[in-house]
């Protein structure tokens, strides 16, 4: 008898076949002390629904709605025309390190050299590569919660521990010297910062960031990842300042993150970017050398006169984030059990949905986490949103204000009528 390759027996051979072949380990196990990114699944999620035709309003993604500008599409297109298709240098091009160095210099008054900057596929590959570059198994690194979702995860994979410090919404979710202090320990190696924060807008003002310098220079073994990326996204006149910008004897102990996706809605072109002690940068550059090699070469160019060219892109994108900023504040601020503190800074609000745990939904769920309640406002008014426990906070959503006004007031009311319907 002759089987055909759809018969139920040959599929089954195959899947016993594979069943056994995974018994012998096939993934590393790396791989399990990581998750899917529930930012990325809770997005993908809402476009299948929408795709299914569901009237689905997006607040879960961290990427800003305006269009990348002309200038710097422009700067790629004529990249192509000339021909600069090739690799480059495996940590970015001699242009675009040059570039990155004068905004490094005008904008936050540091000094660093092209043999002090690495250009990697988006900031995530660059705090990536510096994790994975100089954490050993046990090293501590010290992340403030909420933090953005990869942050724990990298540390895991580089076979370190996340040492979580809570914040609390009364402190703006900003972290305080004391809790720092608490949390350094002898294995402490870096303490990974971002501000204004995804997902809580936490911003810093000079003194802040002092207190928190202060007691990291009494500790000579803890070294400061800084993730400047929302850095040009401050509002109420909130002037963002870096880590060793506050304090330069810190200079020499800080890796400086940042990239161009959140500044010039260029998420898509995947450049990121550091700057840092030489030993690091080196470290970085040679892991990226044996993974990616060079990012995207016509992305390095646009790059380059996103940096160089005219700024007024990042002005506009700024004064409509902060009244979408205002509109959205306000109305969560009107839905009833939500408790939405004003951030100063980045494109996402993080309310509070704690009084509405325990309640029940219209259509008979009950909400018992904010899991549950992001979930239920998912399927019953199609609003995406994401739990704040993703981001190490609980029970809160992060809720993006990428989208045009229109839509957001929408989603607004939407949320304000699944609040109300809650008993
Ligand atoms: C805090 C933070 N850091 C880094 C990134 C990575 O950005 P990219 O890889 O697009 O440069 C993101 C993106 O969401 C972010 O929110």
């Amino acid at each position: 008898m002759q089987l055909s390759p759809s018969d139920p027996c040959v599929s089954c051979n195959r899947r016993s076949l594979m069943r056994s072949a995974s018994s012998t380990r096939l993934l590393a196990d790396a791989m399990g002390r990581i998750t899917p990114s529930p930012t990325v699944s809770i997005s993908t999620k809402a476009r299948t629904l929408k795709a299914n035709g569901r009237d689905v309003i997006i607040m879960s993604q961290g990427e800003p709605d305006l269009d990348t500008p002309d200038n710097v599409k422009e700067a790629a297109i004529a990249a192509i025309r000339r021909g600069e298709t090739k690799y480059t240098d495996p940590d970015g091009m001699p242009y675009l390190k040059k570039a990155i160095a004068r905004k490094f210099r005008l904008e936050n008054a540091l000094e660093y050299q092209p043999d002090q900057i690495t250009v990697g596929t988006g900031g995530k590959q660059v705090l990536f590569n510096a994790i994975c570059a100089s954490v050993n198994a046990g090293d501590e690194v010290i992340i403030p919660a909420p933090y953005w979702v990869s942050y724990a995860d990298i540390v895991r994979f580089a076979g370190g521990t996340p040492i979580i410090v809570e914040t609390r919404p009364e402190h703006g979710f900003k972290l305080q010297p004391d809790a720092l202090e608490q949390a350094i320990t002898p294995r402490t190696k870096w303490l990974l910062f971002n501000a204004p924060s995804n997902p809580s807008g936490a911003s810093y003002d000079v003194n802040d960031l002092r207190l928190l310098t202060d007691v990291i220079i009494r500790h000579r073994q803890v070294w400061v990842m800084t993730d400047d990326i929302y850095e040009h996204l401050t509002y109420d006149g909130y002037e963002f300042v870096t880590v060793a910008q506050v304090e330069p004897r810190l200079y020499g102990r800080t890796l400086t993150v940042n990239g161009v996706s959140k500044t010039y809605s260029m998420t898509g072109w995947r450049i990121g970017y550091a700057g840092g002690p030489e030993e690091l940068i080196r470290a970085v550059s040679k892991l990226q050398g044996q993974s990616t090699n060079s990012p995207n070469t016509i992305a390095q160019w646009a790059a380059a006169e996103a940096l160089n060219g005219p700024q007024d892109f990042v002005r506009i994108a700024k004064q409509v984030f902060q009244l979408r900023r205002d509109l959205v504040v306000s109305m969560l601020n009107q839905s009833k059990w939500l408790s939405c503190p004003m951030p100063k800074g980045a494109f996402y609000v993080f309310p509070s949905c704690a009084a509405a745990i325990g309640k029940t939904t219209k259509s008979g769920t009950v909400i018992k986490t904010d899991e549950d309640f992001a979930t239920s406002l998912l399927e019953e008014e199609g609003v995406a949103t994401v739990h704040g426990a993703a981001f190490g906070m609980a029970p809160h959503l992060r809720i993006s204000y990428t989208s045009a006004t229109g839509e957001l007031e929408e989603a607004c009311r939407r949320i304000q009528r699944f609040c109300a319907n809650l008993t």
